[in-house]
């Protein structure tokens, strides 16, 4: 596909139909999926074809507009009362990302305050659009932020992946990644592969190499050995929900490498746009855990791994308590600490 970016974008919205960046199928092929209707969209975000907090949020707003343009010809109150069956259709695609279902109340709050069907449908659009185009701004923010707990020369561990394609550009745990790159600096990132997935084999490993960021491929079970023998200044990982309290849900993984850096000494940055902070959930023991099909983890590309029929448990997220967080780096500025009452003050000085 022939395209004027010089950077790989999660999804592009053509008017009548989206491009998809299909997730599933990085390193080895670069492919847009071409959406046409709101169970696509369903589809590629329970398949993870989209996926990252962010981007599930932007893919499902784009999803609504998709419904949206195919259903103006509707009276405005039959209107009305079906786009909130098609939210609620699109918030049961995953439960644990909180952006789905805040980028949702956004555009369908835009379309209820509208004088017609007509107008709905605009001003549905106009909201997507605002999504994406913030979050690429917060996310450089994010960036910008995280430097100032970084320097020159530093060594980061990442999970998962929380990069450009998890957002609408730069990622939340890889932006300062990206703008130390813009500046000259040389950091260098240990990926762990983050089983079952591998969203940091497939995904921030390619992304990072891509970008000439110096970046190096371990397994989860390699992440103490390192931390402890090659000076990893920081770990920083994005996250797919935050409680009022800051206790803060991303990639099974994450709680243990969270429990690893503090054992031995190195700070625990948890990188979020305030979209993804739901101070309606007072702790983590509230927030949704995704379970995920069996197969993830007892077969690899098809091929079987373990024994017919064996039990499996497989939790797409874990919860890191707050005291585990060194510091928790938004749009609006960085918090430590007293996570409840500075995360609430950020969504009240929010410019
Ligand atoms: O299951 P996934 O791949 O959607 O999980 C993604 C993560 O856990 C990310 O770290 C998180 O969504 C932050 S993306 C900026």
């Amino acid at each position: 596909m022939s395209t004027t970016e010089t950077w790989i974008s999660s999804l592009r919205y053509k008017g009548d139909h989206l491009l998809l960046l299909d997730q599933q199928q990085l390193p080895h092929h670069t492919v847009y999926i071409n959406v046409t209707t709101i169970e696509q969209v369903w589809e590629c975000i329970k398949k993870l074809q989209v996926r990252g907090a962010p981007a599930i949020g932007i893919a499902a707003a784009f999803g609504i507009v998709l419904w949206a343009k195919a259903n103006q010809s509707l009276p405005y109150d039959e209107f009305k009362s079906e786009l909130l069956q098609q939210k609620n259709y699109l918030a049961g695609s995953r439960p644990t990302a909180v952006n789905l279902f805040w980028a949702l109340d956004r555009v369908t709050g835009v379309a209820i305050q509208a004088g017609d069907t007509e107008e709905a449908v605009q001003l549905i659009e106009q909201e997507a659009l605002l999504i994406q185009q913030e979050d690429e701004e917060i996310c450089r923010k994010i960036g910008v932020y995280a430097l100032t707990l970084l320097k020159n020369g530093d060594r980061l561990m990442t999970h998962c992946n929380a990069g450009g394609i998890a957002t609408a550009r730069y990622g939340t745990a890889l932006a300062p990644m990206y703008l130390a790159k813009e500046k000259g600096w040389n950091l260098s990132v240990f990926a762990n592969e983050t089983r079952p997935v591998f969203q940091g084999a497939r995904l921030t490993a390619w992304e990072l190499q891509q970008a000439g960021i110096d970046v190096t491929l371990i397994t989860d079970n390699m992440a103490a050995h390192t931390l402890k023998t090659k000076n990893i200044a920081a770990v920083i990982v994005g996250c797919d929900r935050i409680a009022a309290n800051g206790d803060t849900a991303n990639k099974i993984g994450t709680f243990g490498l969270a429990l690893q850096a503090k054992a031995l000494g190195i700070p625990f940055y948890v990188a979020s746009p305030l979209s993804t902070i739901d101070l309606n959930t007072p702790a983590g023991e509230d927030i949704p855990i995704e379970e995920r099909p069996a197969e993830e983890v007892t077969h690899f590309q098809g091929t079987p791994i373990a024994p017919e029929g064996i039990k499996v448990f497989n939790p797409s997220f874990d919860v890191t308590p707050h005291e585990y967080i060194t510091a928790i780096i938004t749009e609006e500025g960085i918090a430590s600490g007293n996570y409840k009452e500075q995360l609430k003050e950020f969504f009240n000085t929010k410019k």
